[in-house]
């Protein structure tokens, strides 16, 4: 039957690992609604606009063909054709993202987009920062993932082979622009399990959350 499990948190909390795992576990779908915002960012870098322009912004949004698999074990992602699944991780685009993530009319277009695929799918795991909140408040189960600064930078840094500090630093920036925006900013739904990965291991955290799902 249906199910839908939103994963929200900020990053290095171990959102996309343990989303991934729990989805091929489950045998359901995965979508990475980050990736979406960050293909919708290389569009607009692409596109040469201004940044603070919110409207043109809006417009480069509106205009690009955006395409997202959603098998957990791999997927493509497409923006007008072109596949930026590595472009998308670069530094370029993850400084500009949570500006480009911040306009209120791109979040509507990719909040729609979202939701069709989350209810076409029918069983599937949603990592994201709004999820449990605006895209999908009925979900079966609402998880938001914390861990230290310290150990979030420390993944991340690991992930990218970046620098620590410049890690730490780059995540404190999007952290405050993700929670102090007021469109759909970074919150914890009142109705989500919060669990600290800290001192967790990603196995321990995705039986959690199958226990959860099976309660
Ligand atoms: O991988 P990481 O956790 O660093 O970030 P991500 O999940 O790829 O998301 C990149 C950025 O997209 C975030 O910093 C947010 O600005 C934005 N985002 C959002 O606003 N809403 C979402 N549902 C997902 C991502």
């Amino acid at each position: 039957g249906r199910c839908v499990v939103a994963v929200d948190g900020p990053s290095g909390s171990g959102k996309s690992t343990v989303s991934r795992r729990l989805a091929v576990s489950l045998g359901a779908r995965y979508l990475d609604t980050g990736a979406m915002y960050r293909a919708v960012t290389w569009a607009v870098l692409r596109s040469g606009v201004d940044l603070a322009d919110a409207s043109s912004v809006a417009k480069v949004a509106g205009e690009t063909d955006l395409r997202i698999g959603t098998d957990p074990q791999g997927y493509g992602v497409t923006a007008d054709g072109v596949h930026v699944e590595v472009e998308i991780r670069g530094p370029e685009v993850t400084s500009a993202v949570s500006a480009v993530a911040a306009v209120p009319a791109v979040r509507a277009i990719l909040v729609a987009r979202q939701r069709e695929m989350i209810a076409a799918a029918g069983r599937i795991v949603v990592e994201g920062r709004d999820i449990g909140s605006v895209v999908a408040p009925d979900a079966d189960l609402k998880v938001y993932l914390t861990a230290s600064e310290a150990a979030r930078a420390a993944r991340r840094s690991v992930e990218d082979a970046t620098d620590v500090a410049v890690t730490a630093a780059d995540l404190a920036r999007r952290d405050r622009l993700d929670s102090t925006r007021t469109a759909d900013p970074l919150t914890q739904a009142a109705d989500a399990v919060v669990l600290d990965t800290t001192e967790l291991g990603i196995d321990e955290v995705v039986a959690r959350l199958r226990d959860l799902l099976t309660e």
